[in-house]
């Protein structure tokens, strides 16, 4: 007897044992969320991905692990936009750009001059019109946490860009998107779509001749050891679309959901706050490297690169929409 009820506690306790660890392996399951990007890990992008990766880990032990990819490593921008609608990944910060084929509407960040800082393309995303670009991409797998700042985009190439006309039979490597092919038209060059990743390599054997980006991405990829000149236009904004695979998401247990969305948010406030200085920084480190020269435009030469690009806002504004450009302008001040 004594033996048998020996066998059935220890019987009993193995099976009580058995359904705790059951119970704590559904409680301690690990969501492993990839997140890889094209930009260096010491750019906006790269300190907010880091950020969110190590809140999210510090707040959320055991449940989630956030492998972020810096550099093109894993995937370049394109690939990543499919890898996410198909749930090989579950979270990008791509470039608004990149979503044209998706959506027409992210196109109202490209208008050439639309921005004239970094203060008004904040107060468009705040603003109502701004936030409801969130869901755009819901149809398409993708649900929008935020929107992340890069900065302000100025003109590199092999001589000094001064007045439009200087552009003139260059060839530019733009983003995957219509309308900066047509910017680029618009002052007489040559655009030749290009991952982000290749573009050292595509300056450096002459490829292509010239580019356009922000002073944290010319520096971090060292595009300013291959263009000796830079033009302080200021013409464009480089952001992302924060966005993660739908399915996944709301596969979250709900206090994960909620919690990761909102570190999300603090990330979110915490690297656009940052990514100005960022730039800033960039834009000195070129300087004093000796190795580019930055060009600053009159507010005469500005005006002309103004006009001469004007013409894509006719040619885009039927399929990004009146509205949502005239949204855009009336944060723009
Ligand atoms: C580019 O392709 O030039 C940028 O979108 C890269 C980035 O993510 O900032």
């Amino acid at each position: 007897m004594r033996v048998g009820a020996h066998i059935r506690r220890v019987l009993l306790g193995f099976s009580l044992a058995l359904v705790a660890s059951c119970g704590a392996s559904t409680e301690q399951k690990l969501y492993v969320i990839k997140f890889p990007h094209v930009t260096a890990p010491a750019t906006p992008k790269g300190q907010t991905a880091e950020r969110f990766k190590q809140l999210a880990e510090e707040r959320f032990p055991g449940r989630v692990s956030v492998e972020v990819y810096p550099s093109a490593q894993l995937m370049e921008d394109s690939e990543s936009l499919e890898a996410l609608a198909f749930g090989e990944i579950q979270m990008v910060a791509t470039s608004l750009s990149l979503f044209d084929r998706l959506t027409k509407k992210f196109q109202v960040f490209d208008l050439p001059f639309l921005f004239p800082d970094m203060a008004s393309v904040e107060r468009f995303q705040q603003a109502p019109a701004g936030r409801e670009l969130l869901d755009a991409l819901t149809e398409h797998g993708m649900l929008g946490l935020g929107f992340w700042h890069n900065g302000m985009k100025q003109l590199s190439g092999p001589r000094p860009l001064v007045h439009p006309a200087d552009a003139a039979g260059l060839k530019f490597r733009v983003m995957e998107s219509d309308i900066l092919q047509a910017q680029i038209e618009a002052v007489g060059g040559s655009p030749q779509k290009m991952a982000f990743g290749e573009v050292y390599q595509a300056l450096q054997t002459g490829t292509v001749d010239a580019q356009e980006n922000t002073w944290s991405n010319i520096y971090s990829s060292k595009f300013y050891e291959v263009q000796p000149y830079v033009t302080e236009t200021n013409h464009g904004y480089i952001g992302y679309f924060v966005a993660v695979n739908k399915p996944f998401w709301e596969s979250l247990p709900p206090d994960l959901r909620a919690g990761l969305e909102e570190t999300m948010a603090e990330v979110t406030a915490w690297g656009n706050a940052r990514a100005e200085a960022i730039n800033v920084e960039g834009k000195r480190k070129i300087a004093e490297s000796g190795k580019s020269q930055i060009i600053t435009l009159t507010p005469e030469q500005l005006a002309e690169w103004q006009g001469a690009m004007l013409p894509v806002w006719e040619q885009f504004r039927a399929s990004i929409g009146a509205e949502l450009i005239d949204a855009a302008l009336a944060s723009s001040r």
